[in-house]
């Protein structure tokens, strides 16, 4: 079988998403270097993530087989671009979500990478053809959306653009089984990709019950973390539907014509602004006061916790 254990993976950009994505391919004892513009960024991301590999070992969460001091020492930084992605097989770009600044680093990359390197991006935005088009090496270029935090929300959205060579997403999607995330493979690309399609789908409706004065904002939400989100932790719509008759043909039977029906009553694709927004914003603060945010993400962060352990022992 694969795979890949002494090789090196390169980081390019090391905030939020650089530090997890460094963390889950140390778990599986890769050799992972970090590069980023700024020196002191990249001393900042080594020490919190020596400290947040001791806090996970401590608190029994740690990823993979190896002790938080062997997969801290299978990480180092680096400020040469060159050397960093040097003898690395894939690299997963982490810079900020800025089209410009994607295209720049891009093309400076393409004239730097052999012809072997998987060149990944984290983008949650951009279809890979918008910054690889140019590109010589567009062939080895493809997308690698994670959901955040990466550590505990396993779904990693895997994007090819027409340029993309076959076996890439293949490989791509072993390594990141190999790691522990849940890969999917687009087949193409497509605007928005698959999570954030079905995330808008989700907001459009919400924002239409809001603004026809159906439920507040507090009840929308609890429509989904009381109802809904209790099996989509685990179960998808379409095997929901499934185990709702007696299998899905029998669900489309007793159901389609009713879903179809209620589908054309939904409204046309609002735009998220105005008066709507004012009052969503003030319920939501109400809710949650902007000072609390940060206390919110951190019961957020430790809920997914939670969740993702819950959904390990299930599984195992
Ligand atoms: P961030 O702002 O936390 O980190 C960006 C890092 O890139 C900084 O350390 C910065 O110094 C560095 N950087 C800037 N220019 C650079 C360059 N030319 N070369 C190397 N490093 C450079 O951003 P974050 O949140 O980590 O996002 C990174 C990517 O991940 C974005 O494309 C974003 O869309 C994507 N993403 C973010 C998610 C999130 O929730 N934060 C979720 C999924 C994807």
């Amino acid at each position: 079988e694969p795979i890949l254990k002494d090789r090196k993976i390169a980081i390019i950009g090391s905030g939020l998403i650089g530090m997890s994505w460094s963390m889950i391919f140390a778990s599986a004892g890769y050799k992972v270097v970090i590069f980023d513009i700024v020196q002191s960024q990249i001393d900042n991301a080594l020490k919190q993530i020596e400290c947040q590999l001791k806090s996970l070992e401590e608190r029994g969460l740690l990823r993979g087989k190896l002790t938080a001091k062997q997969q801290y020492s299978c990480i180092s930084g680096c400020t040469d671009i060159k050397e960093a992605v040097t003898g690395a097989f894939f690299m997963q770009e982490c810079v900020p979500e800025n089209i410009e600044l994607k295209k720049k680093l891009y093309k400076q990359l393409d004239e730097i990478v052999d012809d072997k390197i998987i060149i990944s991006s984290s983008t949650s935005t951009f279809m890979p053809s918008i910054f690889s088009d140019d590109m010589k090496h567009r062939a080895q270029v493809l997308v690698s959306h994670p959901v955040n935090p990466p550590y505990y929300v396993p779904l990693v959205e895997i994007v090819p653009s027409k340029h993309t060579r076959k076996d890439i997403p293949t490989i791509t999607r072993a390594l990141m089984t190999e790691v522990g995330q849940k890969p999917v493979v687009l087949s193409r690309e497509i605007e928005g990709f698959a999570l954030n399609r079905i995330q808008y789908a989700i907001l459009n409706e919400c924002w239409r019950l809001i603004a026809d004065g159906i439920l507040d904002v507090k009840d929308i939400d609890s429509v989904m973390s009381d109802g809904l989100g209790m099996r989509y932790a685990f179960l998808g719509p379409m095997e929901t539907a499934h185990l709702n008759a007696e299998g899905f043909l029998s669900y489309c039977d007793r159901y389609s014509k009713t879903i179809y029906a209620v589908s054309e009553t939904m409204g046309p694709v609002p735009k998220m602004e105005g008066p709507v927004m004012e009052q969503v914003a003030k319920e939501l603060e109400q809710m949650c006061p902007l000072e609390d945010l940060e206390k919110r993400r951190k019961w957020r962060d430790t809920c997914l916790t939670e969740l993702s352990k819950m959904k390990k022992e299930l599984n195992d």
